[in-house]
């Protein structure tokens, strides 16, 4: 019973999933929610509009222009009544409207009006779903801040098999219970992050710095304030515009990223370094351009930097939990592990750079979580979607002395 009060809109699609939403409304209100149908056109070809009055004990609603319901809870008032929006089975064509920004009709109008989160099941044949337009929409849409959960793999009603089933309404509930529960996880917490690269001076017009987009980082920033974290981002130079919401600090280089971090250590529970600091910075700064010499130039001596997660984790204002990410080309997990002892980590984050599908450009990651008890696997995803789902495990796994701290977990 932990959807005691919640408010659910569920919008149901025009997919052949729609068939076990009837069973999905009867566990939402067993749980304790109160539920509203929004129906498309198409999904009252395969679930009655009869039955879903029956089972959720309201009208659901299906037409933008009904003049009787608009009178009483119009689309916009249904908008603000929602605790969040559930929608399953949501079909490609759904998935393609949302991305466009389109409101052609209920459902699509009141995912625009409300600010409450909206939680996206997709259903769909798994050709369909693999599809580059779909997969796109799809990482899109967790860039507007909605959340996809994947779609369960096995046979499906088309005959084939693979990913595309909508899962079965008694694990949908539980996803929906913990979100509403963790939606505002991170609510009074103060989240440290650093992204991105940094540059290294070697004269004024060339620096040593490396292939970090910040796009891991800036994910990690949104989904903490998503989460309802106070949030500041200590980045490199990247082209990403800053996330609403986040302080924002922009360095160039490791020694100014460190000063930077070293000046609100005092007032962080949690750091995050995901940017890819250089190791090494050149011993001198040319004051002028170096000139080019027929010779060639045998050596730019360099220094090591500051490593700077580490010395956030032996300071003396160590935040509560401080957690690294680690690319790496071989030997992925004993490399990892070997730095989250040395560095002296509570968790590290690695994924494997040589793969070409994911980490430093691209919009998708996979990584593994390391702990000292443990290790979890995060198959490849958008990066929004990685930060969301690391985050959360983060918070359920390391923070026993974090949760007391929480205003919404006392
Ligand atoms: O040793 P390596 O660079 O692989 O470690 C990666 C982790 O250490 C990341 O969390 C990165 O942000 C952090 N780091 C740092 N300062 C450095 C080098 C790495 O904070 N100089």
């Amino acid at each position: 019973m932990n959807l005691i009060g919640k408010k659910i809109v569920l919008g149901i699609c025009g997919g052949i999933a729609a068939y076990k939403t009837p069973i999905l409304v009867r566990r939402l209100r067993q749980a304790g929610a109160e539920v509203q149908v929004v129906m498309t056109r198409a999904a009252t070809s395969f679930v009655t509009p009869t039955s879903i009055a029956a089972v959720s004990g309201r009208a659901p609603r299906d037409d933008l222009f009904d003049l009787q319901a608009e009178a009483s809870m119009g689309h916009i008032e249904l908008a603000r009544w929602a605790d969040c929006v559930l929608i399953a089975p949501a079909t490609a064509h759904l998935l393609g409207q949302l991305a466009g920004g389109l409101a052609s009709d209920l459902l699509t109008t009141l995912c625009l009006a409300t600010r409450c989160p909206v939680m996206l099941f997709p259903a769909m044949n798994n050709v369909m779903w693999e599809s580059r337009p779909v997969q796109a929409n799809v990482q899109r849409l967790s860039e507007f801040g909605y959340h996809i959960f994947q779609p369960d793999s096995g046979e499906q009603a088309c005959g084939e098999t693979g990913p595309g089933r909508l899962p079965e309404p008694e694990d949908i509930t539980p996803h929906v219970i913990s979100f509403l529960n963790t939606s505002r996880m991170l609510a009074g917490l103060r989240v440290l992050i650093t992204a991105g690269p940094t540059r290294e001076a070697i004269d004024p017009v060339r620096f040593i710095s490396n292939h970090s987009s910040g796009k891991q980082g800036y994910a990690f920033a949104e989904a903490a304030l998503d989460l309802g974290a106070d949030v500041t981002l200590v980045s490199g130079p990247v082209a990403l515009p800053p996330p609403k919401g986040a302080h924002v600090i922009q360095v160039q280089s490791a020694e100014q990223m460190l000063s930077a971090v070293l000046s609100k250590l005092n007032s962080t529970d949690v750091f995050i370094g995901v940017a890819a600091v250089a190791d090494y910075r050149p011993k001198e700064v040319h004051e002028q351009k170096i000139k080019r010499v027929e010779q060639g130039l045998d050596a730019i001596p360099l220094v090591a930097n500051p490593d700077i997660i580490a010395t956030v984790a032996s300071s003396p204002h160590r935040p509560r939990l401080v957690i690294g990410f680690a690319a790496e080309t071989q030997n992925t997990i004993a490399n990892a592990e070997a730095k989250l002892i040395r560095k002296k980590l509570d968790a590290i984050i690695v994924n494997d750079v040589a793969d070409k599908r994911i980490g430093f450009n691209g919009d998708n990651n996979a990584a593994t979580l390391i702990t000292a008890t443990g290790r979890k696997f995060f198959d490849q995803r958008p990066k929004h979607w990685l930060a969301r789902d690391l985050l959360l495990e983060l918070s359920s796994r390391l923070t026993g002395g974090l949760a007391p701290t929480n205003p919404l977990y006392p």
